[in-house]
């Protein structure tokens, strides 16, 4: 048993980051905004997008790139292990791909449910868990960011199954930061909704909704997200176990 009245050593910040669904929007953004601070950076989805592949040409040493399913374990192991061979260790993991969704609960189909699960909540636990038991077995600490969603925490009508995963999400992080005894700080970013090809299916009436709710008077700019989560990768604080909501007030 340790000694409670010991204080664990500070996790130092994350200088090797691996990024899921790094290929466009809000990952995309996360990829560059690491790379232009000056970390080492590991992306993948299923397609390497034009974008992402120039990042990697325009930073050789400092980017590992691919094209993997979130949900195929065995791709993934294969990728984690190529790019700690090129990149070094990995020290920082943000779980940011993700699939949306815009069906009725009633229309969702079985398949559809269960891909949306499989993607946004058994896909980022596995690797988690991955990178977690790497760091573990290694003797390193490390800092988790999960892309988590204002769905979590507040009710859309036809964003059932998806509002289910982040909600999903933001519980593991709290009882993963409780696990890891202070090893690897885990947290949350909460996003409001933002423009992206995942947010595309809202239409103008719900945008003009949202905006109107919102205090700071606009949508989230996924600008707006980089900066938090850079500090949680980054900066020394005691934030652990922590969803932190970037929406404007917009649920408040
Ligand atoms: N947009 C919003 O309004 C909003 C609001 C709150 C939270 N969020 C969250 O923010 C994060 C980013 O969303 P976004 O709006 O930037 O979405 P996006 O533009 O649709 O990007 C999603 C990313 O995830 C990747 N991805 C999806 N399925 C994958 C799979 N099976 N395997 C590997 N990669 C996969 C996509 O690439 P491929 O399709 O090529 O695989 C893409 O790189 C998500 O976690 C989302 O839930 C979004």
């Amino acid at each position: 048993m340790s000694d409670p009245t010991m204080s664990a050593p500070a996790v130092p910040p994350s200088t090797v980051v691996l990024v899921s669904g790094g290929s466009r929007g809000l990952g995309l953004a996360i990829v560059t905004d690491l790379l232009d601070a000056g970390l080492r950076v590991a992306a993948f989805a299923r397609t390497v997008t034009p974008e992402l592949a120039k990042l990697a040409d325009t930073h050789p040493g400092r980017t590992h790139v691919g094209s993997v399913d979130v949900t195929d374990l065995a791709a993934v192991q294969a990728f984690v292990r190529a790019a700690e061979q090129h990149l070094g260790p990995i020290d920082g993991l943000v779980n940011n791909a993700a699939v949306g969704q815009d069906s009725l609960h009633v229309h969702t189909a079985t398949a559809d449910l269960a891909g949306i699960v499989e993607t946004n909540l058994t896909a980022p636990l596995q690797l988690t868990r991955l990178v977690v038991r790497r760091m573990l077995a290694q003797g390193r600490r490390g800092r988790i960011v999960n892309i988590t969603s204002i769905c979590g925490q507040r009710g859309f009508p036809g964003l059932v199954a998806y509002s289910a995963t982040k909600g999903g999400m933001d519980a593991a992080t709290r009882s993963l930061a409780r696990e890891l005894g202070g090893r690897v700080l885990v947290n949350a970013v909460a996003p409001g909704f933002f423009a992206s090809e995942m947010s595309a299916v809202l239409g103008r009436t719900q945008l003009d909704q949202i905006v109107r709710r919102t205090p700071t008077g606009h949508l989230t700019e996924p600008d707006e997200v980089l900066p938090v989560v850079r500090m949680l990768l980054r900066e020394q604080t005691n934030i652990n176990g922590q969803v932190l909501v970037v929406d404007g007030a917009a649920s408040i």
